[in-house]
């Protein structure tokens, strides 16, 4: 979902707002302005990366007095082809998808095409119904899932393959999901049922097969791999949350299961050949009564709602709950209503049931999906596993979308078998390696070091935590957000995908922009800059300014001793988004020229075939001057900067100093940018064939900012993206996957 920027969204687009006002110290902020760069180095960085970083080994460079620390890095494997040796797309405000020359984009799956030949062609007026057999809206994390020319599954499939991905939200100023209604539908109390289901049925997740024949791809109507799974899809509550009292509802009174996926954001794939969605913004569907935390007796769930955005009297984005008295309305209604003790008799449970990673089986849609409760619940985006090593556990990366979030991992308690990677049975695979296990939250250190700190019961800051009370392990993975603010962790500038090195095993979070970061933050929600989230400045968007990191940035961590188990890291920032013309002592640290600035970095994925990192944004800072993008990135590794200290000046005249550490500033062979998207659309969604030779993405909400009332004149639209590229009826804007090829047949990104 676009994200909020503050001073240039609209208060009517509905987004994810909430924010960590937690009391926790944050500690990391007071060390980095305090420590001094010499002990920065002798107690911590040198130290540190000399001990995890072995075999790199580390050298001096001169310059600034200190030795800076400086890895080599380990040899990469060179593919035949010269990496970005294509020519940069330029910054646009085109309604289009611009590619570099010798690049064609594809139009493949767009918001209501049918995955049923008996469901009618997308007449793009508002008057379509039958969603649940139609590509839903806002589509977002993706990934590709290889087939043989006979339809049996196979990781080297590059001519036939099926797409999973999600379908987050829907095009919204007020309450009603405006393109899809031929009026623009209701945008008051109630909402019509008819408007709700066709709303509803837009949102979770597509299952699509894809086909190449000769050099070109297209989506098979009424393949039998062709799923939806939707708000209302029935879901298994897998792991320790799994029949725990949090969980129990009217409609699961046992807490076993729950209606549904919603606000499917970040993707993954497992080594197994499933895919992982991440359900993100779910807390903003629920409405809350007025008088709520009374009749809940201010038990400690009002903490716990609190904490994850739900305040008694929150209204909902929709109105869904104003669809009926049937069930499939009440439910999106958490307020405690019924008599009984335990929540069987109403939904004041409901949302404890979102919020997870849950895992689909592409290839066989009578499986029912599983959300993994030992992943954590909060406002997820993707789950990158680090690189699998037999005989070690498996780690899962995630990152929780808010400002001030935190970063997470999960490491399995049974250690990677190989021959795991092709199961007969994907997942009860997926049960065995993804509901036991250990979760842990990052503390980013000012001296370059990092922590896993375990959230558990066994961690005494937690079981001991006065503010909420924990039950259990269940209460502490459901309420992780609260553990986490127990256990000290460091809230970042928003948190989006992670991905890891193909070859070095390191992991890199964008982290996508923070309004609430200052030199002079006057309390909660605000904060200083820390070591790991250094910046703050303002940014100017015509006459309206943008305050903190309004830019982003993307950090990467390196596993200590124990690879995937590790409790320690070492981290720099790879890359500081800005403007090229920002100045470059305090905003473009990293040097950024025209062919490669950009803001707000959120999907970032490395692919296996080239080793590329790819960067899409989802951005309003820079939106006076360019749509969003994706550009190809060739990262070197932790360590191959320099420490540089960023000098701010506070309102009362004292001095506040802010080390970090810079990865190595980016060349025109190690940076590019390599598309630019249609008007109001956000780029997401990275996945290739396994030979690297076709690349998916997805444009999100073109025209997301057209007015309700402007319905009836498409003149009007922001964006008529992709009916001006030729692509179905109508002129109303959607949400589409696309395929890129090079013209050549070679490799994206060469
Ligand atoms: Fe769905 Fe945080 O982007
Ligand atoms: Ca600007
Ligand atoms: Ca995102």
């Amino acid at each position: 979902m676009t994200k909020p920027h503050d001073p240039i969204r609209p208060s009517t687009v509905p987004d994810d707002d909430n924010c960590n006002n937690s009391s926790n110290d944050h500690f990391n902020a007071v060390l980095a302005a305090r420590m001094s760069r010499r002990s920065m180095l002798r107690g911590g960085f040198a130290t540190a990366a000399s001990a995890v970083m072995g075999s790199m080994g580390l050298s001096a460079c001169g310059g600034s007095g200190d030795p800076d620390p400086v890895a080599v890095p380990p040899a990469l494997p060179v593919p035949a082809e010269k990496l970005l040796a294509f020519a940069a797309v330029p910054k646009s405000l085109a309604d289009t998808v611009a590619v570099p020359a010798g690049y064609t984009a594809t139009i493949l799956y767009a918001l209501g095409d049918p995955l049923r030949a008996a469901t009618p062609a997308y007449k793009n007026d508002g008057t379509d119904t039958d969603f649940d057999n139609r590509a839903g809206d806002h589509h977002d994390g993706m990934e590709y899932f290889g087939l043989t020319a006979s339809g049996t599954p196979s990781a080297s499939g590059a001519e036939r393959g099926v797409l999973a991905m999600n379908h987050e939200a829907t095009t919204a100023e007020r309450l009603a999901s405006h393109f899809l209604h031929a009026d623009g539908g209701t945008a008051t109390l109630p909402r019509p049922a008819a408007e709700v289901d066709k709303e509803v049925a837009v949102y979770g997740i597509s299952v699509i097969e894809v086909r190449k024949t000769g050099s070109t791809w297209s989506s098979i109507v009424d393949s039998t791999f062709n799923r939806r799974l939707t708000p209302l899809s029935d879901v298994e509550i897998s792991g320790p949350a799994r029949g725990n009292a949090l969980l129990v509802t009217q409609y699961s009174p046992a807490g076993t299961r729950t209606r549904g996926t919603l606000s499917n954001c970040g993707g993954g794939r497992t080594p197994w050949g499933t895919y992982l969605s991440g359900e993100e913004n779910w807390a903003g569907y629920f409405v809350r009564g007025a008088a709520d935390d009374a009749a809940r007796g201010n038990d400690k769930s009002v903490v716990a709602l609190r904490r994850y955005g739900r305040r008694q009297g929150a209204t909902s984005r929709h109105g869904w709950e104003t669809g009926g008295a049937d069930d499939r309305y009440q439910r999106w209604d958490i307020s405690r209503k019924g008599a009984s003790a335990n929540g069987s008799d109403d939904y004041r449970n409901e949302m404890n049931g979102q919020g997870y990673i849950i895992e689909v089986d592409p290839y066989d849609k009578t499986r029912t999906a599983r959300k993994r409760s030992a992943l954590g619940r909060f406002a997820h985006e993707s789950g990158a596993f680090g690189n699998p090593v037999a005989g070690q556990p498996l780690a899962v990366y995630m990152g929780d979308d808010s400002r001030n979030e935190y970063i997470y991992k999960f490491v399995s308690k049974e250690v990677w078998n190989a021959s795991d990677a092709t199961p007969a049975d994907r997942i009860g695979t997926g049960d065995k390696y993804l509901d036991s296990g250990t979760l842990y939250v990052a503390r980013v250190n000012a001296d370059g070091t990092g922590q896993w700190i375990e959230l558990s019961l066994a961690n005494p800051l937690i079981s001991a935590y006065t503010a909420y009370p924990f039950a259990d392990l269940a209460d502490v993975l459901v309420n992780a957000r609260l553990a986490a603010d127990a256990a000290g962790a460091t809230r970042m500038d928003r948190p989006e995908w992670c991905s890891v090195h193909p070859v070095t095993g390191e992991i890199y979070y964008t982290l996508t922009n923070n309004s609430n970061r200052s030199v002079d933050p006057g309390g909660a929600p605000a904060l200083l800059p820390d070591a790991g989230n250094p910046r703050v400045y303002t940014d100017m968007q015509g006459a309206a300014a943008q305050n903190g990191n309004p830019n982003g940035h993307i950090i990467r961590f390196k596993e200590g001793t124990g690879g995937s188990a590790a409790t320690s890291f070492t981290w720099d920032v790879y890359l500081f988004a800005a403007e090229s013309g920002a100045d470059a002592t305090r905003v473009n640290l990293s040097g950024l020229t025209a062919d490669q600035d950009h803001s707000s970095p959120d999907g970032l994925a490395f692919v296996k075939s080239t080793g590329i990192c790819w960067i899409q944004t989802d951005d309003d800072a820079y939106a006076d001057v360019t749509n969003n993008m994706m550009l190809a990135a060739v990262p070197g590794q932790v360590g191959d900067g320099a420490r540089t200290t960023l000098a701010y000046d506070k309102a009362d005249g004292s001095k506040l100093d802010v080390d970090t550490f810079v990865g190595k500033k980016p060349t025109a062979d190690t940076l590019k940018r390599f598309l630019v998207g249609p008007a109001n659309s956000e780029i997401t969604g990275i996945t290739e064939t396994p030979d690297g030779k076709a690349l998916f993405i997805n444009i999100m909400h073109p025209g997301l900012y057209t007015a309700r009332a402007d319905i009836g004149d498409p003149a009007r639209y922001k964006s008529q993206w992709p009916a001006n590229a030729g692509y179905g009826a109508g002129k109303r804007p959607r949400s589409a996957t696309i395929v890129i090829t090079k013209n050549d047949g070679g490799r994206i990104g060469t």
